[in-house]
């Protein structure tokens, strides 16, 4: 096995190990790694929820992380270095990098929003002050984390985004573009509605679309795997959770199911997002300030009718099969672990997602 997604799940569950311990469990479990995992590593973003993640996920398998953030963070600060910092000072972050010698700069970056200023200023303009910083300090390999939709870019964050991977694939630097489908916490929205015994909303038949879940930690081990393995360098990467693809009405009906309730949907057309769209950007005409509301409306129906699922070119359809699967971690143990109280769920600002 050439990466280290099995040992992964097994150093997830350890307590942290240093390097040379997570190095001598892999070997001794058959597993070889193409190269040795780095020392140093910087995380932007790690006050995000896959940027946390990965954080925790570098300092478990032994490697130093360091993190520049916009406030403090206890949690961080318990697992490695957080330097305080106002990331949009791209002398900061130079300064800051070249204090160092990171071998991989991290980027979980990404507009809290959405909307189409801040999505310039943090997924394109933050990063592309990253990527020189990096360069100029001479760190070896930068790896952003993206997102599949870019696949087709209709709203200002995914231009933003699709503007850096550009800019990051030209650079010369080592790169790895990872974009992943959906995130346990953007199919999560619905779970206290449905126990609060009202149906769960779906777009047309709920069959729209579909996509193949991934966990916070299945996707931040294979993140960290883009460091040591070869085949993950200079590559943009699609990536899924594992098992099937889910569309909405199956997520209801699992959701249901583990509630032991009759699954019960309220179908919302999309002509309805058609017109709460097209009525805003009207609006913003003339009060500019529900631009932003225009936007979101923009991106809510987006999400409505596009899987997050391999695009193929040829045929202009999104393709399960095509779309790679990692980790160990389903949507239905994730609702499990939510309804049992085992886990809570931080939507955050994405929850329009
Ligand atoms: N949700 C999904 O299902 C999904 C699916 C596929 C891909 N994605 C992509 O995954 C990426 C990360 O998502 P996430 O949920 O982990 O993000 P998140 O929780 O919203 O975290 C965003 C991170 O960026 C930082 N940030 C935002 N604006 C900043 C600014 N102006 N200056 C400095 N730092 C700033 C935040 O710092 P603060 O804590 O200081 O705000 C935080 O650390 C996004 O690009 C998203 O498009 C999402």
């Amino acid at each position: 096995m050439r990466c280290l997604e099995a040992a992964a799940k097994f150093i997830r569950s350890e307590a942290a190990l240093d390097r040379a311990e997570v190095l001598a469990k892999c070997r001794a479990m058959g597993l070889t790694c193409d190269h040795d995992a780095p020392a140093e590593v910087c995380v932007l973003g790690a006050t995000g929820t896959i940027g946390r993640a990965v954080f925790t996920e570098l300092c478990r398998r032994g490697i130093r992380a360091v993190t520049l953030t916009r406030q403090a963070d206890k949690s961080l600060e318990a697992l490695g270095t957080v330097i305080v910092s106002p990331l949009s000072s791209a002398e900061d972050l130079a300064a800051v990098l070249r204090q160092h010698r990171f071998a991989a700069v991290i980027s979980c970056l990404a507009s809290r929003t959405g909307t189409p200023d801040d999505a310039w200023a943090v997924d394109y303009r933050l990063n592309s002050n990253a990527l020189a910083a990096a360069k100029a300090a001479g760190v070896g390999h930068f790896v952003l984390l993206s997102a599949l939709c870019v696949q087709k870019p209709r709203l200002a964050f995914q231009q933003a985004k699709l503007a850096f991977e550009t800019e990051l694939a030209a650079s010369g630097l080592r790169y790895s573009i990872v974009r992943p489908t959906a995130f346990f916490k953007s199919l999560s929205g619905q779970i206290d509605r449905v126990r609060a015994g009202r149906p769960f909303l779906i777009f047309g038949n709920g069959n729209l679309t579909a996509c193949k879940p991934i966990s916070d930690g299945d996707l931040a081990a294979y993140i960290a795997d883009c460091l040591t393995c070869e085949d993950r360098w200079n590559r943009i990467l699609p990536i899924g959770g594992p098992g099937d693809a889910l569309t909405p009405r199956q997520q209801g009906e699992a959701l249901f199911s583990l509630l032991g309730m009759a699954p019960r949907f309220r179908s919302v057309p999309l002509q309805l997002l058609d017109v709460i769209a097209a009525m805003l950007r009207l609006a913003a005409r003339v009060v500019p300030a529900l631009a932003v509301k225009a936007e979101l409306a923009r991106i809510g129906r987006y999400y409505a009718s596009e899987s997050m699922l391999v695009l193929d070119p040829a045929t202009g359809q999104y393709d399960a099969d095509a779309t790679p699967s990692t980790g160990s971690e389903t949507l239905i143990d994730h609702y499990q672990a939510v309804i049992e109280g085992r886990v809570t769920v931080d939507r955050g600002d994405h929850a329009v997602f």
